[in-house]
Order: structure tokens, then sequence, then C-alpha cells
């Protein structure tokens, strides 16, 4: 393969590197150390060693950034999933296209089999897929950020994308999850006016999950019969401490008129939970003096805590393990050259080359679908 005879040239200078970058055992073989035999032959045995070290190929894998949790987590779900499959490691692109650039051309440079990376900047999906088209058509798998460009992704054939369902992004699920709570429980209209007094904190507005979760929740919500007085929308960047800042002024402008906070995902669910607690609020759940019904998204671990002890009302599960597992076995598919779906439980999404994983409702009543998500 083109690919293997690049790597195999590469091999005498990148040979200790390499081995070190995937957590392969270390050998002796080195440039100047030309005793016992021609630097040339030297060359055939450290890539013939390389070969023998890394006896899986290569998936070059990375994240936009690991202080994104759900990102962190669908990255471990890829390096549980290529136990005994891939060689790899999960690359921190460190919210930065340049480094994440970087880190391609290294993965590239080693002879990775398959790319999979979910993108710092969207719009550089265009240069990675011709980085891997030039590594002699390197297959692509993009996740988490969404490419809605459809003719990029067209327009390569070993080009994908493994996200979650639907343009909604999982916002119509929570706005059903904020109408059935807001019908099951009256007291939730504090002032009585009939209208939910909302806080909407919104993801970083670069992102292609933002707009949308922001816009489907609320017209969930009035069409489920609920009109809305929104108090505040802002972006909390996906972030924790963001939106903690955001919200730490809005609970003292607003305080217990605050009829629900909706929050783009988990983390910033957390931080406007923090927010509301440092203000008397939520600690002691829905039955304690003072609560305001939160909901987020993704529905991590460290959410599951809080939903359990009723702190926060619920989130939607975005399935990172499945996301994860189904990534590498179409890597896996992708580099033996089979069909891309072949025992892949789910079928491309229509004209998109894309394989979207459902979403679901979490409360206190199913957390364990949640919990058996995030178990190795
Ligand atoms: C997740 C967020 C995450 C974002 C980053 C979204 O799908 O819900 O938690 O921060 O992706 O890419
Ligand atoms: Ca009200």
């Amino acid at each position: 393969m083109k690919r293997k005879v690049i790597s195999m040239l590469l091999a005498t200078t990148m040979v200790m590197s390499l081995l070190a970058g995937c957590g392969s055992s270390s050998t002796e073989t080195t440039e100047t150390d030309t005793a016992e035999g021609t630097a040339a032959e030297e060359t055939v045995e450290a890539a013939e060693e390389t070969e023998n070290a890394g006896e899986l190929p290569i998936l070059g894998a990375g994240i936009y950034s690991s202080s994104d949790n759900f990102n962190s987590y669908i990255g471990k779900a890829i390096v549980n999933a290529s136990n005994g499959v891939f060689q790899t490691n999960i690359d921190d692109g460190q919210n930065d296209q340049s480094t994440q650039n970087n880190q391609i051309d290294t993965m590239l440079a080693k002879g990775a089999s398959c790319i999979a990376v979910s993108v710092v900047d969207v719009t550089a999906a265009s240069n990675i897929i011709d980085k891997c088209k030039e590594a002699g058509n390197v297959p692509i798998i993009f996740f988490n950020k969404e490419i809605t460009d459809q003719t990029l992704l067209a327009g390569y054939d070993n080009c994908y994308q493994v996200t979650s369902t639907g343009g909604d992004y999982g916002a119509a699920i929570q706005g059903q999850m904020i109408v059935d709570y807001w019908k099951s429980h009256p007291e939730m209209d504090k002032n009585g006016d009939g209208k939910l007094q909302l806080i909407d904190i919104m993801g970083d507005p670069g992102h292609t999950a933002s707009q949308p979760r922001a816009d489907y929740v609320k017209s969930t919500i009035e069409d489920g019969g609920v009109a809305l007085d929104l108090l505040e929308e802002d972006t909390g960047m996906w972030d924790t401490a963001k939106a903690k800042e955001k919200m730490d002024a809005w609970v003292s402008k607003y305080g217990n008129e605050i009829e629900c906070i909706v929050a783009g995902n988990d983390a910033m669910a957390l931080g406007a939970l923090q927010s509301v607690e440092a203000a008397g609020f939520n600690a002691e759940g829905p039955d304690g003096e003072q609560y305001i019904p939160i909901i987020g998204i993704d529905a991590l671990p460290e959410m599951l805590d809080k939903i359990e002890s009723g702190e926060v009302m619920g989130s939607v599960l975005q399935d990172a393990k499945t996301q994860g597992q189904t990534i590498v076995k179409m890597a896996q598919n992708l580099t033996d050259g089979k069909d891309v779906l072949d025992g892949v439980a789910f079928e491309l999404e229509d004209g998109a080359k894309a394989i979207r994983v459902p979403y679901a409702a979490i409360t206190k009543d199913n957390l364990d679908v949640a919990k058996s998500t995030y178990a190795e």
C-alpha cells in the first residue's frame, strides 16, 4: 500500500517518535549505529521492527479540545473500542485549528490508516480532507462537530461523519421534557401568569448545534402549548465557568422569578447549578424551599448524580459510547477495504454520508440508560 511505503521511508528519522507516540515498546535502532550494517539495512530493519512492534494499524484520532467534557468522553469511547483493533491515542486540539492541523499532519506521516477528528473549526474540514487525499486517500471520519456542507463529504469517497440525530440537535426532546414538567407540576408557574419565565444558556455560536438547540427548545415549548417569557438568552460557550458567570448576574437580577433554566449542554447546566446553589436554590431538590428546574443535554456522568439527587431536572443523552464504537467500526471497515457499514447498526442518512446516533430523554426515572452508556 502506498501509505505503508511512505511510512517505511519515514521510518529512519521518525521511528523513535513514532514508537513513543503509539505506546509501543521502543527499539535500539538508531541511524548512527552502523557498526553491524549499512545505513540502508538499518532503515529496512527499523521499518520491519516498526511493522512488528505496531502490528495493529494506526487510527489517527483527535478531539477539538480536552476541556470539553463531552468530547473527552467520545475520545475515551474511541480508545476503548480500539482495543485490539487499532493503535490510537487521542490528540487534544487545544481549541486551536493550526495545532490540530499539525497533529493531523503527524498522524498521516506516521502512516495512520484512518483519521477520526472533531474539528476545532468546521470551516477547516476542506483543508483536512485535502491532507488525507494527498497522503494517499486516507479515510477520514468527522465526529461531533457537524460538517454541514454536504458537498465536501460527497466530494471525497473516503469521508464520513458520525454525530447525533437530527437538525434540532436534541433540543426538541429537551423542549418536550419542559412541557411535560410544566403540565405535571403546576407550581412551576411561580407567579401564576400562565407563562414560563425562561433563561436559555446557548453553546458556542461558532458551533453547528448552538443556534438550532436554542431555536428548537423554544419552538417545542410553544408548540406544546406553553407561553414563553424569555428572561435572558446568551452564550456560555459550552463551558461550566462561563455559564456560571452569566448565571450569577441573572440570578441576582431575577432570583425566584426564574421558572426554568435550559442549557445547550450539561457542562453549562452544571455551571448554572453552581450559581443558583450559591444563591440558595436547588440544593434540596424540587421539594426544597427554593427550586428552579434546570435541564441540559449530553447526560454526562457528572450530571447524572445531580439528576439523582434532584438538584437538576433532567438531560438529553448524547450517546458518546455508541458514537465512539461506531467511529471505530467504520474506521476498521475503511482500513480493511470493506463496506463502511459492515457490522454497523445504523444506516447512512439520506444524501448525507452521515451516521446519526439517537438522543434520549433522561430523568430520575431512567438514569440507568445513561449510566450504561458511560460504563466501561
Ligand atoms: C455537545 C456539547 C459539546 C459540543 C462541542 C455538543 O454536541 O452537546 O457538550 O460541548 O458538542 O463540540
Ligand atoms: Ca410564570
